[in-house]
């Protein structure tokens, strides 16, 4: 049985077992959303009358007074009747790239880093998205599902590009991208998702950007590196990317050859586990330390930050001790869950 969900002048069907936010984003209507896992709190929404089913929703992102309220995560709710809902944050309800499904080929399989290896991914027809979200994989021959960055610029949108750290034991990574996997696999791919990415303002504005990454972290940020100087090739850019050694870094070609061709961007790369080396052009310590170290004051800057929690709250942190808008501080955590 399907529902109608409805978000001011827009109606989508909504079937049984079907979460809201899937619902919308197939219909190419924009709604907030992060982790498509409950943890986030993203894409929190106000049932303005109808039924939801709230699912599993965690009660540490959804309490039992926000439910009361009204309240619901559209990336668990099921509707129960018809219903009407209404965001809790801006831009909801906008028209975006419409949620897919398609199947992939494996084209390419790279061993980039330690541990870490560069997957392309072939499509069928062009996938539109923006710079910094990410797709959902089903991993052949299963039904786990894992979720992963996209490296691109928007106009790359024929062959995806992922960066996959290993995870030890993992259902897709162990088991699969560092296990059997092929050139030739196919793989069912669900994307585009989230909203790590810029908006128009950012796109075509100057205002200076920092993005610190923190390991495999780094794939969405080198697509919005690549996107902001294509349009303002002049911007201050800095970016910062935090690994535990030497070996975990990657792409340094693409990087330096992006610091030769736009003198205001920056590339720092930090070791958290190593001393320096003679000569290195590594700093050591932690990135967002750096940044506190290399800039006085972000008063205007947006930032990024992906990678593990500690390092994104650490981030967070950092921008605003250097009067950075909380607006304009961008975040994607990365949880380690292929297991
Ligand atoms: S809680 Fe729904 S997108 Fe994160």
């Amino acid at each position: 049985m399907a529902f109608t969900a409805t978000l001011g002048d827009k109606q989508v069907r909504c079937g049984e077992d079907q979460p809201v936010l899937d619902a919308f984003l197939r219909a190419g209507v924009w709604m907030p959303n992060s982790c498509n896992q409950g943890t986030c709190g993203t894409c929190k929404l106000r049932v303005v009358n109808g039924e939801v089913d709230h699912r599993d929703s965690p009660v540490d992102t959804l309490t039992e007074s926000e439910r009361a309220a009204g309240l619901a995560l559209a990336c668990q709710a099921r509707l129960r009747s018809n219903a009407v809902v209404e965001g809790t944050g801006g831009a909801v309800g906008r028209t975006t790239y419409a949620l897919r499904e398609l199947t992939g080929t494996v084209l390419e399989i790279e061993d980039m880093a330690r541990d870490t290896r560069r997957l392309r991914l072939g499509l069928p027809e062009p996938l539109a998205f923006s710079p910094g979200q990410y797709v959902e994989l089903t991993v052949p021959g299963t039904e786990v599902r894992r979720q992963y960055s996209l490296a691109n610029t928007a106009d790359e949108d024929e062959v995806l590009e992922l960066h996959v750290r290993l995870v030890p034991g993992g259902a897709a990574t162990e088991k699969w991208i560092f296990g059997g996997v092929a050139v030739g696999d196919r793989v069912r791919i669900t994307g585009p998702l989230g909203d790590f990415c810029l908006s128009p303002e950012d796109e075509s504005g100057g205002e200076p950007m920092v993005l610190i990454g923190g390991g495999t972290g780094l794939a969405p940020l080198i697509g919005l590196v690549r996107t902001a100087l294509a349009r303002a090739p002049e911007r201050e850019v800095l970016l910062y990317h935090g690994v535990r050694g030497a070996a975990d870094l990657y792409d340094l070609e693409v990087l330096t050859g992006l610091e030769e061709a736009h003198p205001g961007f920056s590339f720092v790369p930090v070791l958290s586990h190593e001393s320096q080396r003679e000569g290195a052009f590594c700093r050591t310590g932690f990135p967002t330390d750096s940044f506190l170290a290399d800039v006085a004051s972000a008063r205007g800057w947006s930032g990024w930050l992906c990678g593990p929690p500690a390092m994104v709250e650490a981030g967070v942190k950092a921008f605003k001790r250097r009067r950075m808008a909380p607006r304009m501080i961008h975040r994607e955590k990365f949880t380690p869950n292929d297991v």
